[in-house]
Formats: structure tokens, sequence, C-alpha cells
């Protein structure tokens, strides 16, 4: 009986009966969760407004992923827009602006039924994930003018503080980039529900504009370009491509919003933070300098996406320049002075190099001169500086066009017959008269139509001498939604738009629109901000230590050896106190390794939650870089895993990923495995985590994995066992994580080969290792190369589990692969090369297929 009534329910809300076009009777629709009576409007349009797609992120739901949202059996009212997300430096007022936001708007035909199938336009809207800039546009115009044949829907996201606080105590209790798991937690209530109101779920365009333009980027380049079928095609509008940062760098944005809400004394700051009223904590929404950088000007942009590991697993130029994104058709472009709405009113070359440093701080003085060359004085512009053209054309370039520039060439790669490019050229009077030209996103109401984009002055171009580009510009759009193709249903006047080739583009301007080429000069300049994308968008890297932070550098190994050394003298003196007065002769290895493991319990936790250390560890920037090293490579785990040495499981939180199948935890140290064992309950990993009481030598390792089942062979003998998969070519682990283990292995050329014969054909073996210095190739190595033997000689491998400093770690991974004439790839990066700590990190894929 229950069955049945729910079998019922389930009916209606799979095929609710279809709303017929009539006008007399409001649309209703079932989404299973809620129901929605929408608006019929006189145009042949229905919309749904203001439908929740996640639940309230308030409260504790604060800095989390989005949830789903409550069910709701009353039919409510989906005719009126909900409030928009609260961004920096708002305040809330009663339905328009809260931080109860995350709602849904859908725009169809009236005769739209769920037989119908209609591609779907899916607007992310911009704001610099600061603001909701873009909301509640009006999907009426472009739904007529195609033919009745498209939905549109938008939506809002969190932007700001709420949507982009990073630290790793976010990362431990709550989610990084809040703001884009919403706009994917969009897609996907998009991809399950469109259905209902007559879209195709299989032929969704996601189209988004300035930050929502940097978030389809971000989109397609999710966890690694990892495809999960969510759209089918992209367009680009205006990508907005901020500074990017590790969460170690955007730790000082915590620090100072803790101070500023009254939390910076309370136990647990993100608590106090989850709990503080919404007026008080927009206190601390707002932006402050960046670390090196000045406040005048204040950066652009502050509460930013941050390069998390999973969503986001590094910096966006790499993606696209390595082809880690999703390759579907593309529709990118840009506006001619892209700069000019944000650019500082600079009056002299260096105005401009502090604008430029305030924004992206890792810029060096060499950088930020080479940007001054690049971009010297130009003609003035009404109404402003001498140099604000210089500085709007380097900040346009820098921020958007190049980035643009380059979605449209790496796509072009993969696809050469389904990207497209543009520049807008819409010439407005008043827009030149006010020394703006044609500016970032100028052609919104040419896009949507005249209204749709929120209501245009009277004395509007696009009412007057530019309204004939609004039905050009807007057809292209149509076109590439419908048809993933932006010639097939253009204008009838629009020229034909040819595809990126070399870099042409569609220059969109009024009675002159017509392919053009991208002058030779804009190339060259986008070379040059790719180059100094490392720069602006990645961690600190080597070159900028200054000499103070290298010597400090080199003597915090000195620092972690001390507190081992003092673990060691108080296990010994514990030990003798409680009568064992021999112990300390008898058993020394026993002692050092109980003090070892004791040590590594309060260092590794202390470095992964920031709880205040016994004895201070400094932080100079770089060291603490190596943690960053970590996320990036960890999101590249997927099927069976073999985690060597997780020691207390602090690299779980960066396990979570769906594409990951079981997880071996090889730790011989039995101390840690209770503490093992309760990261992965709280982790909720517990039905996916194993923990192998053993090392990782073969001896000790295929026993366990015998036990495990893992291996089906008819031997017992590691070495016959291993010598049997060599020759069968099979493996057992799709992934092999070496993080800060290799070091410390008996005999490290040995269990790597062992490693790589356990992994699979096409597996992956992910590193982030320290290695022995490479003094050949850096200024001051040969001294850090020197410390480390010194600290060698102070027991360093004694005090710190076996650990060497001295390995050639990255040499013995590469012959590890020599019997099958290689790694399929090899990319290995090394980091803080001056120091005595220097770093490889890398993802190595053994050759064959999966
Ligand atoms: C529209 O709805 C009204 C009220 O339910 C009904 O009386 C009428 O017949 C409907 N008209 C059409 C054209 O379906
Ligand atoms: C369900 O929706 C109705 C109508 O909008 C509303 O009054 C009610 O509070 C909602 N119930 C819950 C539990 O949210
Ligand atoms: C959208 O535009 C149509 C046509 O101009 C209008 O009737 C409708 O009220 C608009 N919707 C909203 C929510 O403004
Ligand atoms: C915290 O705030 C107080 C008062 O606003 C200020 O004086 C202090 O410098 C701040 N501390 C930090 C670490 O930002
Ligand atoms: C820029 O600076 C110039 C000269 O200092 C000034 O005349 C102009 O009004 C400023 N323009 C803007 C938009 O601030
Ligand atoms: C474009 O052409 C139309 C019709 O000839 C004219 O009215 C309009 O002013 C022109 N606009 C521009 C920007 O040239
Ligand atoms: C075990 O199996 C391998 C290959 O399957 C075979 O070559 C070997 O002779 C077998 N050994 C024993 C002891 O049965
Ligand atoms: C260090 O190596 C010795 C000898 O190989 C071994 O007995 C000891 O358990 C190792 N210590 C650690 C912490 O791995």
């Amino acid at each position: 009986m229950r069955y049945l009534l729910c079998l019922s329910i389930f009916c209606h809300a799979v095929f609710g009966l279809p709303s017929q076009a009539n006008h007399t009777q409001p649309p209703v629709i079932d989404l299973n969760y809620a129901r929605y009576q929408g608006n019929r409007l006189a145009g042949g349009v229905d919309e749904f407004l203001g439908m929740r797609y996640a639940s309230s992120p308030v409260g504790d739901l604060r800095f989390r992923a989005p949830q789903d949202p409550p069910t709701n059996n009353t039919l409510q009212s989906a005719t009126e827009y909900g409030p928009i997300c609260i961004g920096v430096g708002e305040e809330e007022t009663t339905g328009e602006v809260s931080e109860d936001c995350l709602f849904i708007n859908v725009f169809k035909p009236s005769t739209a039924t769920p037989q119908s199938k209609l591609p779907v336009w899916l607007f992310i809207q911009g704001g610099g994930y600061a603001e909701n800039s873009n909301a509640n546009y009006n999907g009426t115009q472009v739904i007529q003018n195609s033919g009745d044949g498209l939905l549109f829907v938008t939506f809002n996201y969190r932007i700001g503080a709420l949507g982009f606080l990073a630290s790793e105590k976010v990362r431990q209790n709550g989610d990084l980039n809040a703001g884009l798991l919403d706009q994917r937690k969009a897609i996907n209530w998009v991809k399950q529900y469109i259905e209902q109101f007559g879209g195709d779920p299989n032929h969704i365009v996601i189209h988004g504009v300035s930050a929502g333009a940097g978030s389809v980027a971000y989109h397609l380049a999710a966890y690694g370009g990892r495809d999960e079928d969510l759209f089918i095609g992209a367009i680009v509008e205006s990508s907005f491509w901020p500074t990017q940062r590790t969460v170690t760098e955007m730790e000082f944005q915590f620090e100072i919003l803790t101070n500023e809400t009254g939390c910076s004394d309370a136990s647990d700051p993100l608590d106090c933070l989850r709990d503080q009223d919404i007026a008080t904590f927009q206190k601390g929404n707002t932006a402050s300098p960046f670390p090196g950088g000045s406040s005048s000007p204040l950066p652009d942009w502050y509460w930013l996406p941050v390069t998390d590991g999973t969503l986001v697993p590094g910096e966006l130029y790499r993606a696209f320049d390595k082809g880690n994104f999703i390759k579907v058709p593309v529709l990118v472009g840009d506006d001619t002075n892209e700069g000019s709405g944000f650019a500082y009113n600079a009056t002299s070359s260096a105005d401009v190099s502090r604008f430029f440093r305030n924004n992206y701080p890792h810029l060096s003085d060499q950088q930020l001169e080479k940007i001054n060359q690049a971009y010297p004085l130009g003609e003035p512009l009404p109404r402003h500086a001498a140099y604000f053209s210089a500085s709007s054309a380097a900040y346009g370039d820098a921020t958007f066009t190049c980035p643009g520039n380059l979605v449209a060439s790496s796509a072009a790669k993969y696809s050469p017959d389904a990207v497209w490019n543009y520049r807008v050229n819409i010439i407005d009077e008043s827009n030149i008269a006010g020394g703006i030209g044609v500016p970032h996103t100028f052609e919104l109401p040419a896009i949507f139509g005249a209204g749709s984009t929120g209501t245009l002055s009277s004395g509007s171009s696009y009412l007057t001498y530019n309204a004939g580009i609004i039905p050009v510009t807007m057809h292209y759009f149509i076109s590439f939604v419908l048809a993933l193709n932006p010639n097939t249903y253009r204008y009838l006047s629009a020229p034909e738009w040819k595809t990126w080739g070399n870099g042409e583009r569609l220059r969109l301007q009024t009675n002159d629109t017509a392919m053009e080429v991208i002058p030779e000069k804009s190339l060259e300049l986008c070379v040059l901000w790719q180059e100094l994308s490392e720069a602006m968008e990645d961690r600190m890297s080597v070159r900028d230590l200054t000499t103070k932070q290298w010597i400090s550098s080199l003597f915090e190994p000195g620092q972690i050896l001390l507190w081992a050394f003092k673990s060691y003298v108080k296990v010994n003196v514990e030990t003798v106190l409680r009568g064992q007065i021999l112990a300390p002769l008898l058993h020394p290895s026993r002692l050092r390794d109980e003090a070892f493991g004791r040590f590594w319990v309060t260092f590794s936790t202390n470095r992964e939650s920031d709880a205040p250390p016994p004895p201070p560890i400094p932080t100079s920037g770089e060291i603490q870089g190596s943690s960053d090293l970590i996320p990036p490579i960890l999101s590249h785990a997927s099927g069976i895993v073999l985690d060597v040495g997780p020691g207390t499981g602090t690299q779980m939180p960066l396990l979570r990923s769906p594409a990951i199948q079981t997880i071996y935890g090889a730790e011989p140290c039995h101390g840690l495995h209770a503490e093992l064992r309760a990261r992965a309950i709280s982790e909720g990993l517990s039905d996916k985590y194993y923990i192998l009481p053993c090392g990782v030598e073969a001896s000790d390792l295929i026993p366990a994995l015998q036990k495990q089942d893992l291996l089906n062979t008819n031997t017992t003998n590691p070495t016959a066992v291993l010598k049997n998969l060599e020759n069968t070519g099979d493996g057992v682990f799709d992934t092999i994580l070496c993080v800060r283990v290799l070091c410390s292995v008996p005999d490290m050329q040995q269990t790597i080969q062992s490693l790589y014969t356990l992994l699979r054909p096409g597996g992956k073996l992910l590193v982030v290792e320290h290695v022995v210095n490479p003094w050949r190739t850096r200024k001051g190595s040969i001294i850090a190369r020197a410390f480390q033997a010194f600290y060698g000689l102070l027991g360093w491998s004694w005090y710190m589990g076996n650990c060497s400093l001295n390995r050639d770690t990255a040499t013995a991974l590469r012959i590890a692969a020599e019997r099958d004439g290689g790694w399929e790839s090899f990319e290995l990066e090394r980091w803080f090369q001056s120091t005595a700590m220097p770093y490889i990190a890398g993802v190595l894929v053994k050759k064959g297929n999966k």
C-alpha cells in the first residue's frame, strides 16, 4: 500500500500534467521536492522565479557546500525573484539582498512540455565574485526570437567572504570555493529538473559573463577537466581572471575577518563566524590590501576562488595550456577596452606599477618594469589622467582579453572547427566622451535585448543609433545555444563568423560587423601576460624569496630537528623516571621510534590545523608552502588508491573525490591507527578507507595485499609475486600516493620499483617529496646543500624516523620505469630549490591502457 502510494506521487512528479498555453491558468511545475506556480506572460512565455535550488546557506551551512533544498508539499508561488546574494560591503534589505539567496529562475515557452526537450541556455552572472551584478535578466526576448526554441535559466550564487572564504580551517570544517560549488549545484539542478519545464538535460549550454565567464573557465577545467556531462557548449563572455592563490596565501584574510567580527579570541573562530548575525559579519566582508601591497589603491578584487586541489586543481593558465579542460564548442570574446572600468586613474608609470602590485602582489619589480615598457604613455583619454590609457590597456589585456584568447587558442588545439572568438566594438558616444571606450560587458543588452538586462536610460544608444546591433548579436548567441554554431541561425544580414584559425575574430560593431585578424602586437602582449601568469596566478616561487626569508629557510630544518630532539629527550627522561633506567642504552631504537611518533603527531597536526605549536616554527611562507603542493597533486587520485604512510591521515580531506573507489593506507606505525581510523570516519570515508598495518617494502606490503584479496597469486613469496605481475603486466592500484614518505624507506630504489610494479597500466604515481638540494641549478644552493649535510651530521635521520635529507628521489622514480621504456608521462616540478628542503611534486603515469 505504501509502495503504491509512493509510486503514484512519483508518477505525478515525472509525468506531471504538461502546461498548456492557457492565459487564464497560471502554470504549475512539480519538482518532487516542491511545487511551484509561475507567471504566464502575454508573449507566450512562462516564468518561474525565485525557486530554491539549495537550502538557505545560513548558520551552520555558512562556508559549506550547498545542500539540497527542503521538501515542501504546499504549492509555492514562483512569480517573483528571490533576493540576490549579499556581497562585499553590502547590507541586507528585505526581499532584495540577503544571505538566503540560492534561487533559480526559469523562462520557458508556454507551449513547452516535458516532451519538448528544447536546448537550455544557462546564464552565470558576474560581479567580480564580490556581488551578483547581472541578476534577474529576463529571457522573454531571447525565447521569442528563437521561435520558442529554447529555455533560459538564471540564478544567484554566494560571493564575497560568504562565497570565497579560504583557510585551512574552512578546508577542514567546511568547503572552499563555496560560490563555485553553488554554481555547480545550480547546473546539476538544471540537469535534473529542466526536462519538467520542457528542456533537454542533454543540451545545456553554459554562458558566463565576467566573473561568470571566469567561472565557466573553472567549470571547463574542474577536477582536472573531468567531463561529468553537465553541459555541451560554453559561452565565455569577457572572462575575468584575477589573481588565483593558494589557501595558505589567503589565511591573512581569515585573520583580518575574524578580527573585524570579534572572533579572533574565540576557541573556534570558524564556529564564531558561523554564529555571527549577518550585520556583524558584513563588518569584515570588505577588502584590505594583500600582503606586499598597499591600500592605495585597494585591490579591485579581494575574495576570490582559490586553488583547492579538487574543483580548482591548479591555476587556470596551466590547465588551459596543458589541455586539462572539457572539450566542448566555445564562443569566447571580449570588449575593446576591457580595463577601462577598473583601471587606476594613473598619473605616472609608478602609479601603474602600484596598481598592478596591489592587485597581483607577486609581481616583481622587474616584471612591473616589463609591464611599463609594454604599455607606455599613450594618447590621453577624456576625463582621465595621463597614464590611465596605459593602465587600462594593461589591465584589460591581463585580466580579460588575453585569458579569453588563451581559452580560444587552447580549445582550438583540440576542436579547431568549434571555437569562435569576438571583439565587441559597439561605439557609444557617451562612453567615448567619458574616456572609457567600449567598456567591459557593454554588449549585454545586445545579447538579451533592450530592457532585458535592466531598464535602459532613455538616452541609451541601444534605443537609437546602436539598435541595429541587437538582432545581429542576439541571433549569433541564440544560434550557438541551439546548434552549437553561431552561423546556423544567424541574423539575415549578419556575416559568416569564421572559427578562430590562427587568431581571427568577429568584430561586433553597429553597421560594421566583420571578421578581423588579431593584430600581431596584441598577440605579443598576450605572450608577455602568459609569461607573467605564474607570478599573477600562482603561489610564491623561489625567486621571490628575500635574503632574510632564504636565511630563515636554511635554519628551519634545524628548528624541526630541535623539536624532534626535545621529544626524544622527553621520552628518555620519562622512561628513566618510570624506573627503566637502562632502557635508553638497551632499547635506543624503540625509544627513538616512540619519540618520533609523538613528535610527528604534534608536528603534523599543528601544520595542518594551525593550533599553536609547542615550539614555534617560523612561518617563512616558503617552507609552509610545501603543504600547498599537496592538494593539486592529490586531486588526480582515482580508482583504487594506495596511500603510502598516511600517518594520522591529515591528507584525507583531499581524498573525498567521488572518482576514488577505495583507499588502502599502508601505515606501519600501529600507534597511529586509532587516529587514522577516527579521521576516516569523520571525513565520511569509513567505508572506503582500509588500513594496512604494514610498510611499503615488498616483503611487508605483498602479504598484506594478499590478505585483502587484492592479489590473485599461487605463491606467497613477495619477489615471485612481483615477478609475476611484471610478466603479466597486471597491477593492483590505479593511484599510489607518495607524500613525504620516500625519504625514509630503507631501500628507496627497491621500494619505488615494487610500487611501480603494483601500479596498473595507465596508473598514476602522485609524488610530493623533499629531495637532495640540486646545488648546480640555483644560486645559494651550495650553501643549502651544505646545510643539508650539516643536519645529516647532527643526526637528522636518527631523530626523524629514518628520513634522509639527501635523496635523489627524482632519478630513482625515472629509473623505475626503465624496463617499460620510461613513463607514459613524467611531470615532476621542483620547488624551493635554494632552500635546505627542496621538493619535487608531480604526477607520473605508467605506460599502457587503463
Ligand atoms: C483555460 O483554463 C480554463 C480554466 O481552467 C478553462 O475553462 C479553459 O477551457 C482553458 N482554455 C484552454 C484553451 O485550454
Ligand atoms: C512551504 O511553502 C509554503 C508556501 O510558500 C510556506 O508558507 C511554508 O512555510 C513552507 N514550508 C516549509 C516547511 O518551508
Ligand atoms: C519579462 O519581460 C516580459 C516582456 O517584457 C514582461 O512581461 C515580464 O514581466 C518580465 N518579467 C519580469 C520578471 O520582469
Ligand atoms: C585587529 O583589529 C584591531 C582594531 O580594529 C587592530 O588594531 C589590530 O591591528 C587588528 N589585528 C590584526 C591582526 O589585524
Ligand atoms: C583622473 O585624474 C585626473 C587628473 O588627476 C582628473 O582630472 C580626473 O577627473 C580623474 N578622473 C576620474 C574618472 O577619476
Ligand atoms: C547604422 O545604420 C542605421 C541605418 O542606416 C543608422 O540609423 C545608424 O545611425 C547607424 N549606426 C551607426 C553607429 O553607424
Ligand atoms: C604460478 O603461476 C604462474 C603463472 O600463472 C606460473 O608460471 C607458475 O609456475 C605458478 N607457480 C606454481 C608454484 O604453481
Ligand atoms: C628506522 O630504521 C631501523 C632500522 O632499519 C628500524 O628498526 C626502525 O624501526 C626505523 N624507524 C622508523 C621510525 O621507521
